[in-house]
């Protein structure tokens, strides 16, 4: 991973205009001109680009796209980009990271990256018989499944094992499932595993002698896991009235909730994932395969419980972890073919999929903390209060300046509705 070099810290970044950020992008970071350009989407996606990659296309959908600031992962500097209609989340991001930076940032690791490809198997007669001839041609199937993708074999990847499972609480009677384990290197991997496991779907059946159906990968990619943690010294962690042991304690009571209660845990992960997907998205990958995978894992105790764990060390320091499978590439699919993308995967100067991986979990953990640290203090309305004004302000039908004047009084009002935008706007225009 190349990084950046030059830091990822660019005080006063937020207050600048577009334009201004942009300089200062170009300045610290590794792209050219034109990439910047294209972060600031002239010259990215084409609208003939897009007529190839989905049916019946009639235009483009933008998001607006923001740079997460502070990031180090691994020693590395990160300028990292996030794709998010969301306000506060980038902020919230950036603010935490910071805090993270004073015991060097995020470590972080990931395992090999290795997607299960699913074989569901029928109309068995005898199903320990079955299974126990699938494992005795286990290296005539791995075989043949290396035969798919010789060029991916000669990077290092392909078929790893075979398992085969025994399902017996089915609606339909007991069935095999078998599992591909299939090492995808640097690609996102669905069209690798499914080529493999219709490949190998013929093979199956003359070995055991049952009906294949179905041939998919599994998104619940729970031996292509991500993990980081970080930690906070407690006195980063105070600001205004609170002191740094009540947040700290705060957080970790805000994290025994969602670990406790999978009503809670849904929305402490939805606020990683506001993380996650950012950048998943902002690199072209597939954020459905990523949010699936993240929700089937948070649940394989059996209870659906939260994807990360806050608690405190013994010199008191904050410490926070959080692990979820991540199928992400940089290579293949929108990847490469969005322009946007292309240029986001340089912007943090990876050049694996697991270090991409490894960033997105740094994100999810930081973002994570950025709402348990507002939840636990003055909950989260505050920090959202200004742009959604802003938001508020701009859907009523103002522009220019009005905007922030507007957006100011609703939120000195505290009633940041539309109506109640319109009818300000309107004494303005009639005061004007
Ligand atoms: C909002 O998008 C995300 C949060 O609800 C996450 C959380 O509750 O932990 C703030």
């Amino acid at each position: 991973m190349k990084g950046n070099q030059r830091g990822s810290r660019i005080p006063g970044f937020y207050k600048l205009e577009v334009d201004e950020r942009l300089k200062k992008l170009l300045d610290a970071s590794e792209l050219n001109e034109d990439e910047i350009h294209i972060l600031n989407n002239q010259g990215s996606l084409t609208i003939h680009q897009a007529d190839h990659m989905i049916e019946n296309v009639v235009g483009m959908f933008a998001l607006p796209l923001g740079i997460a600031l502070n990031f180090v992962v691994n020693d590395r500097e990160v300028l990292v980009p996030m794709a998010i209609e969301e306000p506060s989340v980038v902020a919230g991001a950036s603010f935490m990271a910071k805090l993270a930076r004073a015991r060097g940032g995020f470590k972080a690791w990931t395992s090999q990256p290795e997607m299960i490809g699913q074989i569901q198997v029928l109309d068995l007669v005898d199903l320990d018989t079955a299974r126990d001839r699938l494992l005795s041609n286990k290296q005539k199937l791995l075989k043949t499944a290396a035969e798919v993708d010789p060029l991916l074999v000669r990077l290092g990847g392909g078929p790893r094992d075979l398992e085969v499972r025994l399902i017996n609480d089915s609606p339909i009677g007991p069935y095999l499932a078998v599992h591909l384990i299939y090492d995808v290197r640097d690609a996102m991997g669905a069209n690798a595993v499914n080529t493999a496991a219709e490949r190998l779907a013929p093979h199956i059946e003359d070995i055991c002698g049952g009906r294949v159906h179905l041939r998919i990968l599994s998104n619940l990619a729970d031996r292509r896991l991500a993990k980081a943690t970080c930690c906070i010294p407690a006195s980063q962690l105070a600001f205004d009235d609170f002191n740094a042991q009540e947040v700290r304690d705060g957080i970790i009571e805000a994290w025994a909730f969602a670990a406790s209660d999978p009503y809670r845990a849904a929305t402490h992960n939805k606020g990683i994932m506001n993380g996650v997907d950012a950048v998943v998205i902002a690199t072209g990958n597939d954020w459905r395969a990523v949010e699936a995978g993240a929700h089937a894992y948070a649940a394989r105790s059996g209870r659906y419980t939260s994807l990360s764990t806050w608690s405190k060390d013994s010199a008191g320091n904050l410490v926070g972890e959080l692990e979820l499978p991540m199928a992400v590439g940089i290579i293949g699919g929108a990847t490469k073919v969005h322009p946007s993308a292309r240029t986001a995967i340089k912007l943090m100067g990876v050049e694996t999929a697991r270090e991409l991986s490894e960033i997105i979990a740094s994100v999810g953990l930081a973002q994570n903390l950025a709402a348990l640290r507002a939840l636990a203090t003055e909950g989260i309305q505050r920090g959202h209060m200004n742009l959604h004004a802003r938001q508020v302000a701009i859907a009523a039908g103002a522009e220019g300046d009005i905007v922030d004047r507007l957006a100011e009084q609703l939120v000195q009002e505290q009633v940041i509705r539309i109506d109640r935008a319109q009818e300000i706007l309107l004494e303005m225009r009639n005061y004007k």
